[in-house]
């Protein structure tokens, strides 16, 4: 067989993805009740402890396997809903309803847990060592930035895809020709790859994007058409970061993640940071990147499968020189 393509069919399974940080939920997800997500095609469970902690583990309990994320909280305290087994601060096993008094707990009722943290309004969750820490954002910290969250949305697409796509302005004039991308400049002028800051690898470009109606809120102009600088960089194994600063100063930063929860499914959210006066309701500035987004969806949920990595795998031109680095560098990730 085919070594790349082969390579490429494992990829959920490949063990250097579980050492990273993946987005599988909303902070505001998680109020009385546990979640369940899937990650690298294994559920776990989520819950916040009396404390507000996250706590992650296996969604299976160990008794008898039932789905812990069907259970309740009782003062933090996850308690499975088929026999009622109580699980603690980090997954302690606390109690064991059936037990005679004084019998103990033994040590294999405990849940394993994992590494669950909380970072501009997502829930970041990594089941293997992390890597590194998760990037800081300049504008996270910044007050003349707000952040706009929005829902975690299941595309039926492996995550590969959405990242290749993200990283790709070709597709503007054709996809996004709902939007913002028509009439759009189909040629694209060489591309050079640089270090866009500390965490993000990518180019830079200059477009000139239709203003429709419905954009106005989010560009901040009236005018049929608007310039836009835009930045596109990747920070692996799978986040893209997307800026676009208009001639009047106004920054809109998009960070679009894209989360394997198999092989051709993922979880699909985007964050805006934005440095406007802050007048325009979030929901009406984020309404045309909505648009865009589901633009994106409609055309990738038409692409069966996996996406090769292989170097020669694809056919590339001049323009795919971003999505070819990065697919480089995620082979490399996978195969460490
Ligand atoms: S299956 Fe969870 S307590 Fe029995
Ligand atoms: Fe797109």
């Amino acid at each position: 067989m085919d070594r790349t393509h082969n390579d490429s069919e494992r990829f959920i399974d490949k063990q250097p993805l579980k050492n990273y940080w993946y987005v599988v939920a909303l902070g505001n997800d998680l109020g009385l009740n546990p979640i369940s997500v899937k990650l690298l095609n294994e559920d776990f469970v989520i819950w916040r402890d009396s404390d507000g902690d996250l706590i992650a583990a296996k969604e299976k309990c160990p008794h008898r396997q039932a789905p812990l994320s069907h259970g309740s909280l009782e003062n933090g305290c996850l308690v499975c809903p088929y026999h009622g087994w109580t699980f603690g601060k980090s997954g302690k096993c606390v109690n064991i309803p059936s037990s005679a008094d004084g019998v103990p707990i033994s040590s294999r009722s405990h849940l394993k847990t994992f590494d669950v943290i909380e970072k501009y309004g997502l829930i970041w969750l990594c089941i293997g060592k992390p890597d590194k820490p998760l990037f800081d954002l300049k504008e996270e910290s910044d007050s003349s930035f707000r952040r706009i969250n929005t829902e975690v949305q299941k595309w039926k697409v492996a995550a590969t895809r959405m990242v290749d796509n993200f990283l790709d302005i070709t597709h503007f004039p054709y996809v996004h020709s709902g939007t913002f991308g028509a009439g759009q400049e189909t040629k694209v002028p060489n591309i050079t790859l640089e270090f866009l800051d500390d965490d993000f690898f990518g180019y830079r470009y200059e477009v000139l994007a239709a203003n429709p109606e419905e954009a106005k809120n989010t560009s901040g102009s009236d005018e049929e058409t608007v310039e836009r600088s835009m930045t596109s960089g990747f920070n692996l194994p799978l986040t893209v970061k997307s800026t676009i600063t208009y001639k009047s100063g106004l920054e809109h930063v998009i960070l679009l993640l894209s989360t394997p929860v198999d092989e051709t499914s993922s979880y699909f959210t985007f964050v805006i940071w934005r440095n406007d006066d802050f007048s325009i309701p979030a929901e009406e500035v984020i309404s045309f990147d909505r648009a865009i987004g589901e633009e994106d969806r409609v055309m990738l949920e038409k692409l069966n499968g996996v996406m090769p990595l292989g170097k020669t795998a694809l056919v590339n031109v001049q323009s795919d020189k971003a999505t070819v680095e990065w697919r480089r560098q995620l082979l490399n990730l996978i195969n460490e």
